[in-house]
């Protein structure tokens, strides 16, 4: 990664590549989607989320009514369906037609929804200073330039508007704390005949394990900076937040609770360790 925060460095055919390669692979998987995320698709997830979006509405000061937000990789909506309930105006967007057309489906007929098909590199078609609140989930690490789409973020917002970044991995989940390690042995069945079933029964699963053998960084759904040598660097984001005149105003670790893990020892661990972060900043 460069030591300069604020890239602008041209969109590179290994960039196109890996954007299409998002918009082929997440196109095809639109549909199973919310089943294969059972970490995102729990009622323990759902909780800490609304309350985070919560907190990041009421840090708005941008003094409009009604609000208006942008979910930047909406995927089916996970952002996009609790921004709808508290009332937000909300743009959806993705490099992916097959979300765009969940989102239109699930959300037209709230009147508060739109949706927004993006390049994967910036938001070109979209004017300065026209949101109260950005936010995105889960995105960030598929983007071949983030830090580029971050800084665009920050464009779109009006002052006084709100930046949430959520669900990126923090720099110890790659440090693996013994805490960390000892939650993930306790929480992990030891067999996960489930999953063992799953993978010999897909068998469009074979394709993708061939293409691992072949590329040992390859990831099935297009995640590009998930590695210790290359990962989100929250320095980094709140460098890029800095210097666009933002105040970082909270920021969380969390542990992700995935649906996987046995819940007594996810509540013992909850405030011991964590593995992903939430940070919300505010424009001047
Ligand atoms: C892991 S999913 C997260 C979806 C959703 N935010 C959620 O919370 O469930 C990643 C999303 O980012 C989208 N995506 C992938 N590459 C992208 C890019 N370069 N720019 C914008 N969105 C992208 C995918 O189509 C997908 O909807």
């Amino acid at each position: 990664m460069p030591e300069n925060t604020i890239t602008n460095r041209s969109h590179s055919p290994e960039d196109n590549r890996q954007i299409q390669f998002n918009i082929e692979i997440h196109n095809q998987v639109s549909a199973k989607y919310e089943s294969r995320h059972g970490e995102i698709f729990n009622t323990i997830e759902q909780e800490r989320l609304r309350r985070a979006l919560s907190t990041a509405v009421k840090l708005i000061r941008t003094n409009s009514a009604p609000l208006t937000a942008l979910d930047y990789g909406c995927g089916t909506g996970n952002l996009t369906s609790h921004l709808i309930s508290a009332g937000i105006h909300t743009t959806s967007a993705d490099v992916s037609d097959a979300f765009l057309n969940i989102i239109e489906r699930n959300f037209a007929e709230t009147g508060l929804s739109k949706t927004l098909k993006v390049n994967g590199t910036d938001l070109s078609n979209v004017k300065d200073a026209c949101f109260d609140l950005v936010a995105t989930y889960s995105v960030l690490h598929h983007v071949p330039d983030y830090l580029r789409i971050v800084a665009e973020m920050c464009r779109v917002l009006k002052p006084g508007g709100v930046i949430y970044i959520d669900h990126e991995v923090t720099e110890s989940y790659f440090d693996r704390p013994k805490q960390y390690v000892d939650f993930l042995k306790k929480a992990k069945p030891r067999i996960n005949f489930n999953r063992y079933l799953r993978l010999l029964l897909d068998v469009k699963g074979y394709v993708h394990i061939l293409r691992r053998i072949i590329n040992p960084r390859y990831k099935r759904e297009g995640d590009i900076h998930v590695w210790p040598d290359d990962h989100i660097e929250w320095d980094k984001v709140e460098q890029v937040l800095n210097s666009q005149g933002f105040e970082i105003i909270h920021k969380q670790d969390y542990l992700l609770c995935k649906s996987i893990y046995k819940t007594d020892v996810y509540n013992e661990y909850k405030n011991v360790c964590a593995d992903e972060r939430v940070l919300i900043g505010r424009k001047s």
